[in-house]
């Protein structure tokens, strides 16, 4: 594998699952493989769980890491081809990215969605033009339509917890304050996509994902019919896709509680606004699965990384 864009690079996902699981049970296995070699993270964007994970998968790899806030610290990039760089802009893509690729043997890029301009994002001009110019590997650590580290931390702990053959996993918005980009719902979805399950995505109208992404997922718009026998719900909130970037409302009926969850397990992909998105007691219970999603990040990562130094 060459670059980790979206979860279309996974070629058997069964097979990374399992994988990144013997990973977990002994994360230092493979830790001469990445002697020598070095990892620049480039945020663009705010973080906890993806800073600190991939951090830590590449440390267990014996990788070397550069961690570097771009978008606070680094010198504004012009994009366009051809511009006249007369106005805010301070450092073409194609150098910026050329440059990097000259401290490091992997590049990876947190960058999300204006939620202004559609055509722009879905460009995923950051992402895609770190991909066009740099001369090393590429991952995506949440891109402005694709979070897939998310989505195979998520789908290693649908395994890890799953009982059924065919389980029932229903992916349901939930309010919240400011508007957020679709990323983590897109790649969760597409990752379910490759599952043997029930699944079913609800929301209020108005809240559909891209349908280019969604066609061949089961839309349910009562909530409450979407949880029937749920055995895994997971919630999110994401902005208007047709109404582009727009909080259309903040119906706090969609608030996930833990009567509405029933018996299934919970999973977010956090941070979470609590009693906002979703209700204290199912946070604290033993249904939400939460935190062993986020510990689950640094596998996802580290099999990602492991997979692009096996091909260097
Ligand atoms: N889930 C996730 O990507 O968390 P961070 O935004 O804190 O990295």
């Amino acid at each position: 594998m060459k670059h980790y864009l979206s979860i279309k690079d996974i070629d058997a996902l069964p097979n990374w699952v399992s994988e990144a699981k013997n990973l977990k049970k002994n994360p230092t296995s493979y830790k001469e493989l990445g002697q020598r070699k070095t990892i620049c993270l480039l945020f663009f964007n705010n973080s906890l769980r993806t800073r600190l994970s991939t951090q830590k998968a590449a440390m267990n790899l014996g990788m070397d890491v550069m961690v570097m806030n771009f978008g606070k610290e680094g010198w504004a990039l012009e994009f366009e081809d051809g511009t006249i760089m007369n106005q805010g802009t301070s450092e073409h893509i194609k150098e910026a990215a050329q440059v990097v690729s000259q401290y490091c043997d992997i590049v990876a890029i947190r960058a999300f969605a204006s939620l202004k301009d559609k055509k722009k994002d879905e460009a995923e001009e950051v992402l895609s033009g770190f991909t066009k110019y740099a001369s090393v590997p590429v991952v995506n650590m949440e891109s402005s339509v694709g979070h897939p580290l998310q989505a195979l931390a998520d789908a290693i702990t649908l395994k890890e917890n799953n009982t059924k053959r065919k389980p029932k996993v229903v992916l349901s918005w939930a309010p919240h304050p400011k508007a957020l980009p679709h990323a983590v719902a897109n790649s969760f979805v597409e990752m379910m996509q490759l599952q043997d399950a029930e699944f079913v995505i609800t929301h209020p109208k108005g809240y559909e994902l891209n349908p280019e992404i969604t066609k061949n997922s089961t839309i349910e718009y009562d909530q409450a019919k979407a949880l029937q026998n749920a055995d895994f719900v997971y919630v999110k909130n994401w902005s208007s896709y047709s109404d582009y970037g727009k909080v259309l409302h903040q119906d706090s009926d969609w608030m996930m509680t833990k009567e509405k969850l029933g018996a299934a397990k919970f999973m977010h992909c956090l941070p979470v606004r609590r009693n906002v998105v979703v209700e204290d007691a199912v946070l604290d219970s033993n249904q939400s699965l939460v935190i062993e999603q986020a510990n689950n990040r640094t596998y996802a990562a580290q099999i990602v990384l492991k997979k692009i130094l096996e091909n260097k």
